[in-house]
């Protein structure tokens, strides 16, 4: 049932381009630059009344809704809040007839999250569920929802799932940017990036004993530290929190250049640094936050895009993977970092499948 693999967290790793895939089968229309989802229940005059737009989820889902705030705000020009579903619930939250609530589970059961729907819907905002477990409670009473069709997901730590829901927020952002006032162009040229995805993903697992041999280096470390900035903030939290539940080594999740107001305090030359770094709108800036870590001598491990001359003796260790529009990046640059967590965990003999005091579904608040 593992399909050969020593645990399920790495088969399911290793599903990625075939499930992402799966996400996307008959929702994009390459020509249009457009995407089909056919479970929103929204009508397009109901879709182009959004005026503002709540995102709830927990964990790993509150990472792939941050970036779906970025990507609809980028695009739609819709102001977007995301919100931990265990705060939104008590927060008193404002909602108007024209909000929608996007709700993000992998399992469709989340008890915080299921909540926040229901008290999202009591004040009379329409609910759209990404979920991925067909028929889960949050599929059945949510207004519309988008399955995620990733398939079964046996390991705690949610890797699969959460590729997936990126994607499944990029075909939702896309459809509604192009609805509103996106041009074919630009929609064709993400539409076109969603469909290299699986294969750009292929290409970094084939390389997945290079993130092996990394892992070797940094599996007694006691600490680590990720660095993202835009779209990879949200991919930075996502790496930390992978590492930490399997492999229960500290690890904090922070924006780049928030780092100077805090945790460089931590940094010495027994901190790994994982610093994503592809070549986007803000490569710029995170360069020089590489500098400030490699100045305090913390030992950089670069997730990068290009061979950069500006980051020449700034880095300890560089993987390299392959550009996309920066909305989709997330996506390529979780996958090392799942591997990075995966084979660290496994070298320190750690229950990668269920670690301790976690469950796969959290049902209870
Ligand atoms: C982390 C992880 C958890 C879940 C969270 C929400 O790897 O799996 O953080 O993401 O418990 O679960 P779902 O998405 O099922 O609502």
């Amino acid at each position: 049932e593992r399909g050969g693999f020593p645990h399920f967290m790495l088969k399911e790793i290793f599903e990625q381009p075939q499930t992402l895939e799966n996400t996307m089968r008959g929702r994009v229309i390459l020509e249009e630059g457009f995407t089909k989802l056919g479970g929103l229940n929204l009508t397009k005059e109901q879709l182009l009344a959004i005026d503002s737009i709540t995102i709830t989820a927990c964990g790993t889902s509150w990472h792939s809704a941050l970036i779906g705030e970025m990507m609809i705000e980028e695009l739609c020009r819709i102001p977007v809040e995301v919100e931990y579903a265990s705060e939104y619930r008590y927060r008193n939250p404002i909602v108007s007839p024209n909000t929608l609530v996007i709700v993000i589970s992998q399992s469709g059961e989340t008890a915080d999250t299921l909540a926040a729907m229901r008290e999202a819907k009591r004040r009379g905002a329409r609910t759209l569920g990404l979920v991925n477990v067909v028929g889960s409670t949050i599929a059945r009473e949510d207004d519309g929802g988008v399955y995620l069709h990733a398939g079964p997901e046996i390991g705690v730590a949610s890797t699969k799932a959460f590729t997936s829901q990126v994607v499944a927020l990029a075909l939702f952002t896309l459809k509604l940017a192009r609805l509103r006032n996106l041009g074919i162009e630009r929609g064709r040229e993400i539409a076109q990036a969603l469909l290299r995805l699986p294969g750009q993903v292929q290409s970094i697992l084939d390389r997945a004993d290079e993130i092996q041999e990394l892992a070797d280096q940094f599996k007694n470390a006691h600490n680590f530290l990720y660095l993202g900035r835009g779209y990879n903030f949200p991919t930075a939290l996502e790496g930390a929190l992978k590492l930490k539940e399997i492999s229960y080594i500290h690890a904090e999740g922070y924006p780049a250049a928030e780092m100077k107001h805090g945790p460089i305090a931590l940094i010495d030359d027994l901190m790994p640094v994982v610093v994503v770094a592809p070549h986007d709108s803000v490569f710029d800036k995170v360069v020089s936050n590489v500098q400030e870590v490699k100045a305090r001598k913390g030992r950089v491990i670069g997730i990068t895009t290009r061979d950069e001359e500006s980051l020449a003796g700034k880095l300890d260790y560089e993987f390299r993977i392959p550009e996309t529009v920066d909305m989709l990046m997330p996506i390529l640059a979780s996958v090392p970092l799942q591997l990075l967590a995966y084979y660290i965990a496994v070298k320190r003999g750690c229950n990668v499948d269920q670690p301790r005091n976690l469950a796969k579904s959290v049902t209870v608040e």
